[in-house]
Parts: structure tokens; C-alpha cells; sequence
């Protein structure tokens, strides 16, 4: 057996269960091209500041290039004797290089490499979440658009209320996603200081320069105290609370097009290429990906409350607790973009049954609400014209018909008030004009939000 990089104390090598049992190699060699950056900036700095000599510097360089090239090409033997990434990558140069490897470790604990490492990569991850987020809201602003004077009933209790512009109701996940983006960028912004040099958890009295290893990685600054250094995860909460977040709102999304499937509502037909069938009935189409969509939002979550109880008995500083911290977020990251990127596709897959939604809008007294409005312009108080228009719906629901097909003799035995006017405020398509607040449904405030994200995402119109 080799000897540990950490042996010189012990006299008994670990059991093969307890080598097994503690090992992360499995799991965060991901870290490994964030891990050569990192001891790259750390190489460099030590020789600045005369740790090491410029010689011993350059073939640090070169072996950690030659192992990043092998590890990519397949050639590098992951050894799950070597416990994890950094101890993997470490070894492997020292059989490299020899002598000089061995001082790359001064003044740097694994505490320290391990988080400079995961920032690292959670930053990327970021960056990569956040070109999903854009790449769905550009995919619902384009079926907007292509549905741009579609309008569909909104629900409330999943209850007909009010017609609103199809695109409308898309936007208002675009807004939704804007937001987790934001979110993201925050998290992004406060994670991105440097552990570098807290070393075990109390810094080191070897003469580093953290601000240049800091800025070397492309962190705003070192974090300002060790202990915190290594001990903190609020970074990976804070990133796992938004991604959980996103995933709530893909799963509401994905539940709204699951129900917009179905032959009760039949309002969008996904294409074939975004189906899938069953095994015994060969007549079904299954929207699965949108109920996969809203299926994975559960490991997301899970993966922020894994996090969670991990964390929450820890004392300061490091503990060995805080392995089990890789494997949540890199599952989180990989859900959540395959989650936005199989949403972004069914919107691009997705027609809407004008017909079939036509045909269904007059049911449900949509136009009630600007029918009560009506009266309001007549001088009515509003909770008298709630209760005016509410005999009137009662009407029609004792004859079966519309609020457009009483008479005026029939309005006006509930209000006088009613004029032969009022007809260009009932059914959807002249309720849906009469919109006119900032942020409603009405038509031109609906251009506007097309427009505005249009612009903001630069999608091209013709
Ligand atoms: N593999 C460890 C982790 O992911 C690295 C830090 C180990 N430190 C230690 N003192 N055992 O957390």
C-alpha cells in the first residue's frame, strides 16, 4: 500500500472499509480543473513571495497542465487509495515531477483548497444556470409572440375569471425567471471572495499574499477571516434556496402545460418529438418531460434541505461532515439546468388549439368583471355593480346563456342603468380590449411587455 500523503503519524494503514467509507474521489474529481487552477494561483504566489523558486514553480506549472490534459484526454488513473481530488492530483504530480511537487502544499490545507475549489466551481455553475434561464425565457417570449393575439381564459381557484392575452400569462413566467436569475447573480456576487490561505482554519505565519492569489482567481478579495473561511457553507445554501426556487416555479409551469394537455383542456398539443407513449395503451401521448419538469423540482429541494441539516449541527471550524456537501449541489445544478433546457425545448414544441380554445371561451362569464366595470363608468359604486352583475350572471345561468345574450329589456329589469353601449364591453374579445392598467392584459400593455423582452433578449421579430 502507499503511504498517505498524511502518514507520517499513523503506524497502521485504514481499514479497506473506512478507506472506502471516507473516500470523495468518487464524486469530486468534478472539482478538478478548479483544483489546478487554484494550485496554479497558489504555485505562482508562493514563488512571488520566495516559498518556492521559479524553477520549481515552472514544473509545478507544467505537471498540473500535463495532468489536466490527461485527465481530459482519459489517460489519468483516478486512485480511490488517494481519498479525493486534491490529494489525487497532488500524488500524481509528485510521481510526475518529484521534489518540487512537495512544496506546492505550503501554506494551503485541504480545508482551504477544497473551498476555493467548490467557489470556484459554483461560480461556473452559475454562469451555465444562468444561459439555461435566458434560453427558456427567450423560448416563451418566441411562442408569445407567435400566439400574439391569442386570448385564453385565466384562472383563479383553477376557476374561469378574467380573459387574458396567452402571451401575458407567458410573461409572467419570463418575470419569474428574471427574478431567479437575479437571485442567482446576488448569490453570485457574495460568493465570490476567496478561502485561499485560512489553511486549516487559522491562516499560517509563512508570508503568503492572499490578495494576489485572490486576484489571480477572479475573487473580489480573500474572505477576511480563516475560521469563517473554511467553515462557511451559507454560499451553497444561498445557491441551492435560488435554484429551489426556480425549480418550484419550472414545476408550476410544468403542471399548467400538463393540464393544457389534457383532453379536458386540450389547449396545446406538445409535437411527437417532445412525447412520449405507453407501454400497454397504444393510443396515449404522455407530456412527460413537463411532468419530469415538475417530478425533479423534489430533488432540488431535497438537495437545499440535505444541505440544511448538514450544516446545522456543525461547530466551528472544519468538519469532515461537510464532505457530503459536493454531491447535493452538483445534483441540484445538473437538475435544474436540464429542467430549464427540456422547458425551453417543449415551448419551441408546443402548438396552441386556437379552435378548440375559441370554441371554449365563451364559458364562465369571463366578462363579468368588466361588465361591473361598465357601471362604474356609468357612476355606480362598485359593490353595488358587484351585485347588480352578479343577478345578472344568475340570470344566465337559469337560462344557459351568456352575459352578450340577455337583452337590454333583461339588463334593464335588473339596472337601469344598463345602455345599449354596454354590449361593446361583453365577450372576451371586447372585455380583453377594455384593459388598460399598467401591467394588465390589455393589448397595448401586452406589446409593450413584448417588446421589452424582445429587446432584453434579443430576439429577432421578422
Ligand atoms: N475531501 C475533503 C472535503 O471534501 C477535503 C477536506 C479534507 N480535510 C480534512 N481535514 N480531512 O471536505
Amino acid at each position: 500500500k502507499e503511504a498517505k500523503l498524511w502518514g507520517g503519524r499513523f503506524e497502521e494503514s485504514v481499514t479497506d472499509t473506512v478507506e472506502k467509507f471516507t473516500e470523495s474521489i468518487s464524486f469530486d474529481k468534478e472539482l478538478y480543473k478548479h483544483d489546478i487552477m487554484g494550485s496554479k494561483a497558489h504555485a505562482s504566489m508562493l514563488a512571488k513571495q520566495g516559498l518556492m523558486s521559479d524553477g520549481d514553480r515552472d514544473s509545478i506549472l507544467r505537471g498540473l497542465e500535463e495532468i489536466e490534459r490527461k485527465i481530459e484526454s482519459g489517460e489519468f488513473v483516478w486512485r480511490t487509495d488517494r481519498e479525493d481530488v486534491h490529494m489525487n492530483i497532488e500524488a500524481a504530480l509528485t510521481d510526475m515531477i518529484g521534489e518540487p511537487a512537495k512544496k506546492l502544499h505550503t501554506a494551503r490545507s485541504r480545508n482551504d483548497q477544497v473551498l476555493t475549489d467548490f467557489r470556484l466551481w459554483c461560480r461556473d455553475a452559475i454562469d451555465r444556470i444562468l444561459g439555461s434561464v435566458k434560453r427558456l425565457q427567450a423560448a416563451l417570449v418566441t411562442l408569445a409572440l407567435k400566439n400574439e393575439e391569442l386570448i385564453v381564459p385565466g384562472y383563479t381557484h383553477l376557476q374561469r375569471a378574467q380573459p387574458v392575452l396567452l402571451p401575458h400569462l407567458l410573461l409572467a413566467y419570463v418575470e419569474q425567471l428574471e427574478r431567479d436569475a437575479g437571485r442567482l447573480h446576488d448569490c453570485r456576487v457574495r460568493m465570490n471572495f476567496c478561502p485561499l490561505g485560512a489553511c486549516a482554519l487559522a491562516g499560517t505565519g509563512l508570508p503568503i499574499d492572499r490578495f494576489m492569489t485572490s486576484d489571480a482567481l477572479g475573487f473580489t478579495s480573500p474572505m477576511r477571516n480563516s475560521i469563517d473561511a473554511v467553515s462557511d457553507r451559507d454560499f451553497i445554501l444561498e445557491f441551492l434556496s435560488a435554484n429551489s426556487i426556480t425549480a418550484v416555479h419550472l414545476s408550476r409551469l410544468g403542471e399548467e402545460w400538463v393540464l393544457w394537455a389534457s383532453e379536458e383542456f386540450g389547449f396545446i398539443t406538445p409535437s411527437d418529438s417532445v412525447s412520449t407513449g405507453s407501454s400497454i395503451m397504444p393510443q396515449k401521448k404522455n407530456p412527460d418531460p413537463m411532468e419530469l419538469v415538475r417530478g425533479k423540482s423534489a430533488r432540488v429541494i431535497g438537495d437545499l434541505v440535505t444541505l440544511l441539516t448538514l450544516c446545522k449541527g456543525l461547530p466551528l471550524a472544519y468538519n469532515r461532515d461537510l464532505q457530503e456537501d459536493k454531491e447535493p449541489v452538483f445534483d441540484s445544478v445538473k437538475t435544474v439546468i436540464g429542467m430549464l433546457e427540456v422547458s425551453a425545448e417543449f415551448a419551441h414544441n408546443i402548438t396552441f388549439n386556437q379552435e378548440r380554445i375559441r370554441k371554449a371561451l365563451p364559458a364562465g362569464h369571463l366578462d363579468a368583471t368588466t361588465l361591473a366595470d361598465y357601471l362604474v363608468h356609468k357612476g355606480m359604486p362598485f359593490r353595488t355593480s358587484h351585485d347588480v352583475v352578479g343577478r345578472a350572471v344568475a340570470l344566465c345561468v337559469s337560462k344557459n346563456c351568456q352575459l352578450q345574450d340577455l337583452n337590454l329589456d333583461e339588463m334593464r329589469s335588473i339596472s337601469p342603468v344598463f345602455d345599449k353601449d354596454v354590449y361593446e364591453y361583453l365577450g372576451v374579445d371586447n372585455a380583453v380590449k377594455k384593459f388598460r392598467s399598467y401591467g394588465s392584459t390589455g393589448s397595448a400593455c401586452v406589446a409593450d411587455q413584448l417588446d421589452y423582452w424582445a429587446a432584453k433578449l434579443e430576439i429577432n421579430r421578422s
